[in-house]
């Protein structure tokens, strides 16, 4: 497979763009490339690159493409959208269509604010709860990712995590003194921060996906919702990758957990961008103009991405009773087969999934739970795998610690094509594992 024109346009990509990317992980620095493939096209469950090679896409967009690539509905309510104007600087009703939408599907969500970006969302949340219980500092778990705002990059996963650190330089002692971080599943740890009750906020991922994907204990769960209870400290769920994808109402319907505040972006934008903050009444309308918490945005709620929102939310609710089950399906379909290959070969890995998400770790620890075992994967044979899947025209997540995504679009074919070629990165990896 040839990348010329990929490598041509990152050559001049480095000039202008720092890393030649606008985001970390599209470099393709920790599998060992030179440059990353330069995307043009996508649709149903490919995409295509700037050589015109063709690929089954497993990034999706990091997860807004539920539907898979330019999905009809949605090309046909952005480019309605588009027509009528690209934004206004006014209230659209969309707006407040999507903000009904999400609050039915997700009833802990009384009241929704869109914002830009997930990561808006979340430091808007976390300024939110500060504001709603007096207190300064707040909770997360090492090796979760809520966006880029100061005071959630410590310890922080995502492409910290795959370049090698996990704090952001740039961001004040004050601000980083504030977040206090535990390991995820470590229940003795979050009990003895959150009895202080000096904690505003515990804000969590409830299935950590940047990390690579964990599949949390409902029990560990649960101990979160009742712990914040009783210390009176704000439990937000950010759902930015689980909200809408593992179920209609995200992981909190799925594990019938319902957190104080919700945090979603990627599905509810449709692959345009968009965030979104939300729940208790109470809470929320300490949001301007009701209340004195500063949240706003030139392009908060931009139409075209409502839009491009409210078909993709409108499609997952009109199809619930199928559409989750099948999704579901088509990733066990991928991950039992992936664990007998790698059996078969001999290739140490710990599979981990969940709804359409999963991770292949290439560890020999028996459970991937927490940063820890995470890190403990060999990210060399995760290159292996990479670049083999890459040169047969599958394209995965490009570091060891993300999710995999599985899209309405993914056909049976695609899958048994994907399979074939895992086999062949896994005897690539037996094979310089062996030393042959
Ligand atoms: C769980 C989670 N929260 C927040 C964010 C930040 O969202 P955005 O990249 O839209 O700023 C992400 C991004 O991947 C995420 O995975």
């Amino acid at each position: 497979m040839e990348h010329k024109i990929s490598t041509e346009i990152f050559q001049k990509a480095e000039k202008y763009i720092p890393g030649g990317v606008n985001s970390p992980v599209r470099a393709f620095k920790s599998v060992n490339r030179k440059a990353p493939i330069f995307a043009c096209k996508g649709k149903g469950a490919r995409i295509w690159d700037e050589d015109g090679n063709e690929y089954i896409d497993y990034i999706c967009s990091w997860g807004p493409l539920i539907l898979g690539h330019n999905p009809e509905n949605v090309i046909k309510g952005v480019r309605e959208a588009i027509e009528m104007g690209s934004s206004f600087g006014l209230p659209t009703k969309m707006e407040v269509e999507l903000a009904e939408l999400i609050t039915k599907c997700c009833p802990s969500i009384e009241k929704v604010r869109l914002t830009t970006s997930g990561t808006e969302a979340t430091m808007s949340a976390v300024r939110l709860a500060r504001a709603y219980t007096g207190r300064n500092k707040i909770l997360k778990f090492e090796g979760c990712y809520h966006g880029h705002s100061d005071s959630l990059l410590v310890k922080s996963g995502s492409g910290l995590l795959t370049d090698g650190y996990q704090d952001s330089n740039g961001i004040t002692e004050g601000v980083l003194k504030d977040t206090m971080t535990v390991p995820f599943g470590d229940l003795e740890a979050v009990k003895k921060v959150l009895e202080t009750k000096e904690i505003a906020c515990l804000i969590m991922e409830p299935v950590p996906a940047n990390m690579g994907m964990i599949s949390p204990d409902v029990e560990f769960l649960k101990a979160m919702r009742e712990i914040c209870t009783s210390t009176g400290t704000i439990l937000i769920f950010d759902e930015v990758i689980s909200g809408f994808r593992l179920a209609l109402g995200g992981a909190q319907e799925y594990f019938g957990i319902t957190p104080d505040m919700t945090t979603l972006g990627k599905i509810i934008g449709g692959g345009y961008p968009v965030g979104a903050f939300g729940g208790k009444v109470e809470i929320m309308d300490l949001v301007a103009p009701v209340g004195r918490v500063y949240h706003a945005g030139t392009l908060s709620g931009n139409p075209v991405s409502v839009r491009a929102g409210y078909e993709t939310v409108s499609y997952l609710y009109n199809n619930r009773e199928t559409l989750y089950k099948e999704l579901s399906e088509k990733t066990q379909y991928l991950v039992s087969n992936i664990r007998e290959l790698a059996k078969k070969h001999g290739v140490p890995v710990c599979v981990n999934s969940i709804g359409s998400l999963f991770t292949i770790f290439f560890t020999d620890r028996p459970e991937v739970n927490n940063l820890e075992d995470a890190l403990s994967s060999n990210t060399e044979n995760f290159a292996i795998y990479f670049n083999t899947m890459l040169e047969n025209g599958i394209v995965c997540p490009p570091s060891q610690f993300e999710a995999h995504f599985v899209s309405m679009a993914h056909t049976k074919e695609d899958m048994d094509k994907t399979l074939e070629i895992i086999e062949k990165a896994f005897i690539a990896i037996g094979e310089k594992n062996s030393g042959k």
